[in-house]
């Protein structure tokens, strides 16, 4: 992890949160490289989850809702986490994650046994709506985004006239006012999240919750993340969240432990019931004798998009002899390529490589680098993923042709200016 974190803010891909001011607890800034990579894993979930299926569409909702949307979803009064407090050192403390010595739990900050009673802590973010400051005018931020495509399903229906089964899809921040935040950019108190609701006949809620099960595992291979490096964590009675029937997590071997990546639940009617006081939906095309309106049941899979980065770091972080390589999946790299003139004290290659850097810029995100000698910028471009490096030489000048290096393979290969392209397309789309 700390090589992770100390590449990461090296090479720009996440800094410490107001760091000139000291730094605020637990909160993170992506830089210019870091925001390319989680916008990359953003756009090929939209693109996998929403643009490649006919049963899927998108929203994009307001973070503040209004606040009897909480009251009603049951997270004002339900979503909760146990806060105890060390009598000695007067630490607070989720008490579920407290270690425990001999059936007694330890306190994390003074080794202490002592403490208080647990009670029930709200993860909701409180603010003020406009000018004035009281309980008429409170509001949350979302902490979930899930709310909005239940609240939102009959403007939704109406306008795509979309059938069962189908998705609702959203993105964005949430914020939850975690009691123990922590491990980079693992659990904070805001981060990004990606999901989609999925309205079925209760029927056939069995069939979706496999199904979507099945389709998160392709995602995360697509993601390059090794099979052997996950468990499947099926949540038991007792502990799942308040709205759940069925939850499935899915867990990743990080190296401070096995925890949750993503989540699965199957949510039932739930939510539509406490928005919905009439059935928001009509089959069209009922069976024989059917044809009344119901409450169509639904399942979520939820994945976190910081943990999808944290995730993707992980399991690309590789050291070989001198060179740290990021075996990032082209399609995730925040450059899928380098450009760079073999000697920066010649105009005519300088010139050369410059074009071919503006030209591939219209279509690929590309760095250009003629600092210090080929191998360095080698290793550099290595260290943050970019698959391909193109090299201008003296015969490029000649024969329209430059050196393509694999970060992987590390060979070489000579290949027509004219083709380039074609060649990073097929590679890195
Ligand atoms: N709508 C369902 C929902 O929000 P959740 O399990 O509470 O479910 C979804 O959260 C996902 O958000 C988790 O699977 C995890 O990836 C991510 N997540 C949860 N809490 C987080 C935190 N404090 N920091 C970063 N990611 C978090």
């Amino acid at each position: 992890m700390e090589k992770i974190v100390s590449l990461c803010k090296r090479r720009g891909f996440i800094f410490p949160g107001s760091e000139i001011y000291g730094g605020l607890a637990n909160s993170w800034d992506y830089g210019p490289l870091g925001v390319e990579l989680k916008n990359n894993i953003r756009q090929l979930w939209w693109k996998k989850f929403v643009h490649e299926r006919d049963d899927m569409v998108g929203i994009d909702a307001a973070l503040i809702m209004n606040p009897k949307v909480w009251e009603a979803s049951g997270h004002l009064a339900e979503f909760t986490d146990p806060l105890v407090e060390c009598k000695k050192c007067h630490n607070r403390f989720r008490e579920d994650q407290l270690e425990t010595k001999k059936g007694k739990a330890v306190c994390p900050s003074c080794g202490g046994n002592d403490f208080s009673d647990s009670k029930k802590f709200n993860l909701l973010f409180k603010t003020f709506l406009g000018p004035t400051e009281n309980i008429s005018s409170t509001v949350y931020l979302r902490g979930e985004i899930a709310q909005a495509m239940f609240v939102d399903f009959k403007n939704v229906l109406g306008t795509t006239r979309k059938t069962l089964p189908f998705g609702i899809a959203s993105q964005g921040k949430v914020f939850r006012n975690e009691i123990t935040p922590g491990n980079f950019i693992f659990r904070t108190r805001e981060f990004d999240l990606i999901e989609f609701e999925y309205f079925v006949k209760e029927d056939e809620w069995g069939k979706w919750f496999d199904y979507w099960l099945g389709e998160i595992k392709l995602w995360l291979l697509m993601l390059g993340v090794n099979e052997k490096h996950l468990n499947f964590h099926e949540i038991p009675d007792g502990e799942r969240a308040h709205y759940a029937k069925r939850t499935i997590d899915i867990e990743y071997e990080y190296p401070f432990g096995i925890k949750e990546l993503y989540g699965l639940a199957y949510r039932t009617d739930f939510d539509l019931k406490r928005h919905f006081k009439e059935a928001p939906y009509k089959d069209p095309d009922p069976p024989a004798g059917g044809g009344e309106s119901f409450y169509p049941h639904v399942i979520e899979p939820t994945f976190g998009l910081d943990r999808s980065v944290l995730v993707v770091l992980l399991e690309a972080y590789h050291e070989e002899k001198e060179r740290v390589i990021l075996k990032l999946p082209p399609k995730l790299a925040p450059y899928k390529t380098a450009v760079f003139p073999l000697l920066a004290n010649k105009p005519e290659l300088v010139k050369l490589a410059r074009k071919i850097y503006d030209d591939l810029r219209k279509d690929f995100t590309v760095a250009f680098d003629d600092r210090g000698n080929i191998g360095k910028r080698y290793y550099s471009q290595d260290e943050i993923g970019t698959p391909f490096c193109v090299t201008v030489d003296f015969d490029s000048l000649e024969k329209n042709d430059v050196t393509v290096r694999d970060r992987d393979t590390m060979k070489q290969e000579r290949i027509k200016i004219s083709e380039l392209f074609d060649f990073l397309s097929k590679k890195v789309r």
